[in-house]
């Protein structure tokens, strides 16, 4: 990696302008926000328009092939501009850039810096070093700035290191009401970074590195600075959440005194259950509990992703008991297949996620699931196949992401097993399962026709952004309007009622994830924002509900 000196000593004309474009997940967004929060803090200005940017950001994902394909043509696009504007600066950071590494430069030399997601701290200190290097005489030849991970972030002795510096990023987070309410505020808090599942075909764990799980305070003071600011929603990340737990170290606070350790906590050997806390470890459970506690300004607590294996009951009771937390689990099974389900490495069995299925409902007969699947892994058959449809349909899932097996190179399943399912059958084992989930969707929304939903409001719904768009372009309206909707797309929905021009429609979400839509009137749509509202059910399509506000 080439650097010379810390970002905050930086002497450069804070006039250049950035652009960011992110891909993928839900980490990759709160990355760019504190990507966008420090590159501001350092006097950066963002724009919406990459040709009128001095740096171009692309911030990636490299879970299937489709999306990395969309990034090599933003480069191919911007390198053709390069050419009339050579002092532009080109950076990929997230997961391509530590899968690709130092191949993605010798195919784009177009490419003048890459950091990968675990070195995100660093790069306010790759662009300083590169705008350097491009204002030197021979503006062409701008060496490449790198900061990737490799595998060292997987050895223990650097592990610690790894802890402290992605630490900095979270914490370096900006607290700024009006951001807030731009953002219908709803905001992302990262619980825990990296996977230890090794999924034979997956690269997260490869790209984000080791599981790190960050303190349980600096979670909550995190949560609390985004209430005080404003915030109503959180939504905790990590790629398996429930696996969350804090060992504290050699001394424990209660009540902000530092308590002696009174022994060794059962860390490594599993005598007894792993996710109940012994007073020496914060389970995932616990923080919840926290959270809840502590915060009781804070009206609506989620979290993504769960792994469906080493769900607790503890952590059931206490969504039980807390009516903050949200109704919803995103729970990926990813086959019905226990034969595929081995070959992925997932851990576990059909059987052991009905199960698993059986005590939400139990505990939780109010709450809504979602989960993830892969068509076409090698060698599935169509008994496989068939098995995971049958389990999607007794799953009642609220919607499904059916993914196309994709082989990505690097992981288990690129090096040993052949993808012999051809992509048209996987196109079919694709449609067939997302026919069977339209219609599971479809009846589990018409089973709120006529109930009253309490929704919290993220902003008006696509259809009227598009309308809003369509106006201010023909001179009607004064300005633009901008959506925040995490997760489903829902732009295909097609509203059953049609506003006036004196009514908007909003959009937002049940505790449950269930998206939700209904007319007000122009003059009060933006107090509703950010608020939660109780609304009456009169319609509903696959993936949304409709209804007036009570
Ligand atoms: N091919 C297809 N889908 C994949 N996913 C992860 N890796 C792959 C792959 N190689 C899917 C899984 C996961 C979601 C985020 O992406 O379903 O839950
Ligand atoms: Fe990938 Fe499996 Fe980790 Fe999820 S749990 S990020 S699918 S390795």
């Amino acid at each position: 990696m080439m650097m010379s000196r810390c970002p905050n000593q930086s002497d450069l004309p804070t006039t250049h302008r950035v652009f960011l474009e992110t891909f993928g997940c839900q980490m990759n967004e709160l990355d760019s926000e504190l990507i966008v929060g420090q590159l501001e803090g350092m006097g950066y200005r963002f724009t919406d328009d990459w040709k009128q940017a001095d740096i171009v950001l692309y911030n990636t994902c490299s879970v299937r092939e489709h999306a990395e394909a969309k990034v090599y043509s933003r480069l191919g696009r911007v390198g053709s501009r390069k050419r009339d504007r050579p002092q532009t600066l080109l950076g990929v950071i997230g997961c391509m850039a530590e899968r690709d590494g130092r191949d993605l430069l010798r195919r784009y030399p177009q490419v003048d810096l890459l950091c990968g997601p675990g070195e995100l701290d660093k790069l306010p200190m790759l662009i300083d070093n590169a705008l350097k290097t491009a204002m030197a005489d021979d503006p062409v030849n701008v060496s490449q700035t790198v900061a990737l991970q490799g595998s060292a972030s997987r050895r223990s002795g650097t592990l610690a290191a790894a802890e402290d510096r992605l630490e900095f990023l979270d914490l370096s987070r900006r607290f700024n009401p009006e951001a807030a309410q731009a953002q219908a505020r709803s905001a992302y808090v990262r619980i825990t970074r990296g996977c230890n599942k090794f999924c034979t075909y997956c690269v997260v764990p490869f790209t984000r590195g080791a599981e790190i799980h960050r303190p349980p305070d600096h979670i909550l003071d995190e949560c609390r600075r985004l209430v005080e600011a404003g915030v109503v929603e959180i939504t905790l990340l990590g790629q398996t959440v429930n696996h969350y737990r804090f060992e504290h170290g050699h001394a424990v606070e209660v009540h902000g005194v530092v308590q002696p350790q009174k022994g060794r906590s059962y860390a490594g050997g599993h005598d007894r259950d792993p996710f109940t806390d012994d007073g020496h470890t914060t389970t995932f459970a616990k923080l919840l509990q926290r959270i809840h506690e502590e915060l009781p300004d804070l009206q609506r607590l989620r979290f993504v992703t769960s792994y469906p294996r080493d769900f607790g009951n503890d952590v059931l009771e206490v969504m039980r008991d807390c009516p903050r937390i949200c109704r919803y689990l995103h729970v990926p099974v990813q086959s019905g297949s226990n034969r595929i389900l081995e070959m992925m490495n997932r851990g576990y069995t059909v059987e052991e996620y009905k199960d698993f299925i059986e005590r939400v409902r139990a505990y939780l007969p109010d709450a809504q699931l979602a989960s993830d699947f892969i068509v076409g892994f090698p060698t599935e058959t169509e008994e496989d196949f068939q098995a995971s449809v049958e389990l999607l349909t007794w799953s009642r899932f609220k919607n499904c992401f059916v993914f196309k097996y994709s082989p990505r190179p690097g992981t288990p399943a690129f090096d040993k097993m052949k993808d012999d399912i051809s992509e048209e059958e996987k196109k079919r084992r694709n449609n067939v399962m997302l026919s069977e989930q339209a219609a599971i969707s479809r009846a589990v929304h018409e089973s709120y026709l006529g109930s009253t939903v309490e929704v919290f409001v993220e902003g008006v719904s696509s259809r009227e952004a598009r309308k809003q768009r369509r106006a201010a372009r023909d001179g009607s309206l004064g300005g633009a309007v901008s959506l925040t909707v995490h997760g489903n797309d829902i732009n295909s929905e097609v509203a059953p009622t049609m506003s006036d021009d004196e009514t908007v429609q909003m959009s937002g979400r049940t505790s449950g994830d269930l998206i939700t839509m209904f007319d007000v009137p122009a003059t009060t749509s933006d107090s509703l924002i950010g608020a939660i509202v109780q609304v009456h059910v009169t319609n509903h399509a696959p993936l949304a509900l409709f209804g007036e506000l009570v």
